[in-house]
């Protein structure tokens, strides 16, 4: 099965309750959470608060997304707020098979985030530990980029990857997804797709999640 995760980044946090509400009556099977420091990526967005309103407003699945530093130091924040899976960047991580196993025993699924300029090689030796290879297809760091050129290469490589490890983690790609680049990245392998703006900056939030919904569910 194929999974749509509406990123809140993108959402009105005003009144967030209503917007998972949308998503939710409207196909989301997961709530994807942005997590921002202003030092591993340039923006900030928010912490394990607003997790826990979420958590408050849903019973999807809540996957979290630190682009943080240091993100073992909060991963248990995080799960006492609501998440059930954690992607930590492969770019900031140094013990990452440490990491991942911290992720696991606290209950939650792990995941590892890679940045479009870190070759797929390089997460070789951890994938048959994780539940979720995040691709990024954007530079991590803000919502309404464009997906990045070489990602359906990359989302292949990844898919070649878990064949050749016989791992079974979910391929989930993150940035600049919208009613044309899914496709790509459906036929190229993926498995989760996340999208911020292409469906919060809509007038229609449940009629996009739907049509995104039907395109990955074909
Ligand atoms: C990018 C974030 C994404 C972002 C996607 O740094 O990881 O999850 O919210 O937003 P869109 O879909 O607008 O590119
Ligand atoms: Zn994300």
């Amino acid at each position: 099965m194929k999974i749509l995760a509406p990123s809140i980044l993108s959402a009105d946090l005003s009144n967030l309750a209503q917007q998972i509400r949308l998503v939710e009556m409207s196909g989301a099977d997961w709530i994807h959470c942005d997590i921002m420091d202003g030092h591993f990526v340039p923006n900030i967005s928010f912490g394990p608060i607003v997790v826990e309103a979420a958590r408050k407003s849903t019973k999807l699945p809540l996957d979290v997304h630190l682009m943080i530093e240091n993100p073992d130091k909060y991963l248990e924040d995080f799960i006492k707020a609501g998440a059930n899976s954690i992607s930590v960047h492969f770019e900031e991580v140094i013990h990452l098979n440490r990491t991942i196993n911290k992720i696991k025993e606290l209950g939650a699924k792990a995941g590892v985030a890679i940045n479009p300029s870190t070759p797929i090689s390089f997460v070789k030796d951890i994938v048959e530990y994780i539940d979720i290879l995040l691709v990024m297809t954007v530079n991590p760091g803000f919502g309404g980029q464009s997906f990045i050129s070489n990602s359906e290469r990359r989302i292949k490589e990844a898919v070649e990857l878990r064949k050749s490890t016989s791992s079974n983690f979910l391929i989930e790609v993150d940035g600049g997804i919208n009613n044309k680049t899914i496709s790509k990245a459906l036929s190229a392998g993926s498995d989760v797709f996340v999208v911020g703006s292409g469906i919060f900056n809509n007038d229609n939030i449940p009629a996009k999640t739907t049509e995104l919904k039907n395109i990955i569910s074909l």
